[in-house]
Parts: structure tokens; C-alpha cells; sequence
């Protein structure tokens, strides 16, 4: 099988990391922000060599996995027609601080995730990038079977969406923990344990 193509939204300090790893790891990787591609040529030339850049309806149009990693209270810009069947890594916090309060997302019993799916109702939404720092995600990369490997846990409803992202997961240097339904995305949101914590697959 070839490998999916990748497609970040937000080129900010995560979406930057996602992108040169994936692409390090042999991924084809686009990328797009607010701004559009042009403002992005000298990052791609800088950090980013082998990414292309296009508006976020081409990266969404042209790509099979699809990496959110825009502040959570953009996510209505995002066309849900654009999203059928694909694969989307819910990589977005509900940070209160930072974004300020956004209505649903003080919903206890929702997690932004299964917000996000509704909204991107025919996508395939799996949660997972979220809890690692973006610096950490550049550092900590490990190659298959060292014993320091990090995990990365991850939540879904679609099977085959997680075995893709788990892939993708290990390509880019750790090891994949499945925590089963979407909803489960709850144990490993801001202010959990599992929040920017370091764990081994074993210790999950
Ligand atoms: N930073 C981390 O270590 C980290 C780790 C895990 C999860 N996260 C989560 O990842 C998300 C992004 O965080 P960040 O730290 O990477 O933020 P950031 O550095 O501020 O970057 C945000 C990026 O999103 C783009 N953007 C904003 N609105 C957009 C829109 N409507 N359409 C397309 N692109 C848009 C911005 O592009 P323009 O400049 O062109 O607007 C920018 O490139 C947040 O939800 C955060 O909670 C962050």
C-alpha cells in the first residue's frame, strides 16, 4: 500500500513539526495556514524542504490524512464538504487561557473531539498529536523497538483510520497506543495525566 498522503492545517509551531517529520519519515506532505501559500515560501525553502504549500481547500482536496493543528476556535472555518471519507488527527486543545471560552467546549460531558467529528461528520476524526509538545515531538523520536521509545496514545471510532495514524505514529518515532472510542480522547486532554506527560507503551 502506498503511504497516504498528509495534510496539515496550521503552519504554527505544531503543524511545522508534524510536517517536517512526516516528511522525514517519507511522507508526501502539504501544508496551509490563514494566510495562504505564498506566505509560506520561505519557511518551506528554511524548514521544510519537500513540503508543498497550498490554500487549506487544496491541502484538505489533495491530501488522504488530514492533520488539524489550528487553534481549536477556527475550526468553523473549515469546510465540512471538503472532509468526506477522510482521515482526519484531531491535534487541537481546548485551552481556555490562550483562546479564551468557546461556548461548546465547556460542554463537560463532549470532548472537543466529538465536537469536531459532528462538525466534520462525514471525516474519520482520530485524536491523537495533541498531548506531546511540539519541540518534544522534533526530540524525542526514537526508532522502532528502543527501549526508551515515548508513546503516543490515540482515540477513535474508526478502525482502520486508527491502524492508518497509528502507522503514521510509529514512521515518525513512537509507539501508538490505542485508547479505543473517540470519546476517550477525555484521559488525554489539557490538565489529564496523560497531558504532556512521558510514558512508555508498557506503562499504558
Ligand atoms: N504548540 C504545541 O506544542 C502544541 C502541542 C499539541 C497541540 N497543540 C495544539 O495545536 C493547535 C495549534 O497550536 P500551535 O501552538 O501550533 O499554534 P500556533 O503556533 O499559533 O500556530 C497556529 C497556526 O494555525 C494557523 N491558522 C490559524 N487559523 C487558521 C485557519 N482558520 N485556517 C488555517 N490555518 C489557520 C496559523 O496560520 P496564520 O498565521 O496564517 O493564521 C498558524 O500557522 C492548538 O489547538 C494547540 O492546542 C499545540
Amino acid at each position: 500500500m502506498p503511504k497516504p498522503k498528509i495534510g496539515v492545517i496550521g503552519s504554527g509551531r505544531l503543524g511545522t513539526a508534524i510536517a517536517r517529520q512526516g516528511s522525514k519519515a517519507g511522507y508526501e506532505v502539504r501544508i496551509a495556514n490563514s494566510r495562504g501559500p505564498e506566505s509560506l515560501g520561505l519557511m518551506l525553502s528554511v524548514l521544510l524542504p519537500g513540503v508543498v504549500a497550498g490554500t487549506v481547500d487544496e491541502v484538505i482536496g489533495q491530501s488522504d490524512v488530514i492533520v488539524l493543528a489550528i487553534p481549536l476556535n477556527q475550526y468553523k472555518t473549515l469546510k465540512p464538504e471538503l472532509f468526506a471519507e477522510k482521515i482526519v488527527i484531531d491535534a487541537m486543545n481546548y485551552w481556555p487561557p490562550t483562546e479564551g471560552a468557546i461556548e461548546e467546549f465547556m460542554n463537560e460531558n463532549v470532548t472537543s473531539s466529538e465536537y469536531i467529528q459532528q462538525y466534520l461528520k462525514n471525516a474519520r476524526v482520530v485524536k491523537t498529536l495533541n498531548h506531546i509538545a511540539y519541540n518534544e515531538l522534533e526530540q524525542h523520536h526514537l526508532s522502532a523497538g528502543d527501549p526508551k521509545r515515548r508513546a503516543m496514545v490515540l482515540a477513535g471510532d474508526d478502525r482502520t483510520a486508527k491502524t492508518v495514524v497509528s502507522e503514521l505514529i510509529d514512521a515518525i518515532g513512537f509507539d501508538p497506543v490505542d485508547l479505543g472510542e473517540l470519546k476517550n480522547g477525555r484521559k488525554f486532554q489539557p490538565d489529564t495525566k496523560l497531558f504532556n506527560a512521558r510514558y512508555l507503551a508498557n506503562d499504558l
